[in-house]
């Protein structure tokens, strides 16, 4: 069961990053998440000549859940990268992450043909965050 969920967030995060638009680096990314009630969302990188506009596929699944819901509790978040070992995710979208995670949210990096994967928590993709408790929120 798990490992189903599992391969059906790699494959929608591994389809949608054929939707990259990254003509710049050509390194496309795709992400696909659950939410604590089942609800599926994903995202992929979105480039611009302006190259700091650049926004990524994490951020962009992420945000997209906010066309159909007021709020987002991750359960589980799936990074897909076109490589032979996995990739972490940026520092901004670490820092995205942990806005919509809690202990118990996984977050899954894997790497092309799932040759290589790691299952992190947030605390350990993001140590000593910055986060809503520091705002009293
Ligand atoms: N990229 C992502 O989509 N996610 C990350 O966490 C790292 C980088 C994208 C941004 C840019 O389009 C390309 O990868 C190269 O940096």
């Amino acid at each position: 069961m798990r490992e189903n969920l599992n391969n059906k967030l790699y494959q929608l995060a591994k389809d949608v990053s054929k939707n990259s638009y990254s003509p710049y680096s050509e390194f496309k990314v795709g992400c696909a998440l659950i939410d604590v009630n089942g609800n599926i969302y994903y995202g992929t990188n979105v480039e611009n000549a302006s190259y700091g506009l650049t926004c990524c596929a994490e951020r962009n699944a992420i945000f997209s859940s906010f066309s159909s819901q007021k709020n987002l509790s991750v359960d589980k978040l799936v990074i897909y990268t076109p490589t032979k070992d996995v990739t972490a995710p940026c520092g901004a979208c670490r820092q995205v992450i942990n806005e919509f995670s809690n202990k118990s949210t996984k977050i899954i990096l894997i790497c092309d043909d799932k040759a290589k994967s790691i299952e992190l928590s947030i605390d350990e993709l993001l140590p000593y965050s910055f986060g809503r408790v520091d705002l009293n929120v």
